[in-house]
């Protein structure tokens, strides 16, 4: 549950909620007591999402992450209708394009830079006055390509930021009570991928450790869950 103690639900801004992981965060977030905040650009999604999780449960916001002011009058209209911000799960995130740094269009580094890094650092430095106030919990979608070398990718790059935003603030954060989460997905079958993935999680299973998180006592601050798929068994001949 969110909360024993307390009979006002907690409420949990997802960025990227739209869909994947986001999405199922929201809905297990919702089963276990929270009241969620639903920020992407595809409002229809949003909204049929809420209609799904009931008015009661969660609210939708259309924001592009790039714009800072954007996010801010997100973060002004979670308080103005709930009053509070516990907690933040900053998700939204893009994927590149192939060709490696030899030849991928560039265009494609500026959007994930842009969503990655910079949407990423925009929710920290909108929310983390409301998170101070409340001892709440930020939570970062970084990447086991964050953690790891792959040949060739922005998107890595743009991954080992976020685990870089996440392992900085929490060094700014020591003494707030403010506990910093990075998730680290392997691969993860969601609409992020344009073919069905083999051997990979579902976003369910990136759902759930957000839950695990998020679940523990203030007195335990999960610094970071790195989740892989199990490696297929080996073929028998
Ligand atoms: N799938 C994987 O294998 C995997 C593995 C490790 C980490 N991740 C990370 O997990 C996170 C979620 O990805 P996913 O797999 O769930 O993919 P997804 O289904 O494509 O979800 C991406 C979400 O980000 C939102 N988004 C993208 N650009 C945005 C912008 N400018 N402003 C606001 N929202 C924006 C999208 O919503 P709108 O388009 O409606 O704005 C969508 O809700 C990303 O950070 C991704 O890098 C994914």
């Amino acid at each position: 549950m969110s909360d024993a103690n307390d009979s006002t639900p907690k409420v949990l801004l997802v960025t990227g909620a739209s869909s994947g992981i986001g999405e199922a965060t929201a809905r297990m977030a919702v089963a276990d007591g929270w009241q969620v905040v639903l920020a992407a650009r595809s409002a229809d999604k949003l909204q049929a999402l809420v209609e799904d999780l009931g008015v009661d449960n969660a609210m939708a916001i259309t924001v592009d992450v790039t714009d800072y002011e954007d996010q801010v009058a997100m973060v002004e209209t979670i308080l103005k209708h709930y009053g509070r911000l516990d907690a933040v799960f900053a998700n939204a995130g893009t994927g590149g394009e192939p060709g490696g740094f030899s030849g991928a269009p560039v265009a494609s580094w500026e959007t994930m830079v842009n969503v990655n890094i910079l949407g990423a650092a925009y929710t920290m430095r909108a929310t983390l006055d409301t998170l101070k106030q409340h001892q709440g919990h930020l939570l970062l979608t970084g990447s086991v390509a964050g953690r790891r070398t792959l040949a060739g990718s922005m998107y890595s790059a743009t991954k080992w930021a976020v685990s870089a935003m996440g392992y900085g603030v929490r060094e700014e954060l020591r003494g707030t009570g403010v506990r910093v989460t990075l998730i680290e997905p392997g691969p993860v079958d969601t609409p992020f991928f344009d073919e069905p993935m083999e051997n990979s999680l579902r976003p369910e299973d990136v759902a759930r450790t957000v839950l695990f998180a998020l679940s523990q006592p203030k007195s335990v601050d999960i610094h970071e869950l790195m989740v892989l798929p199990t490696p297929a068994l080996d073929k028998q001949d």
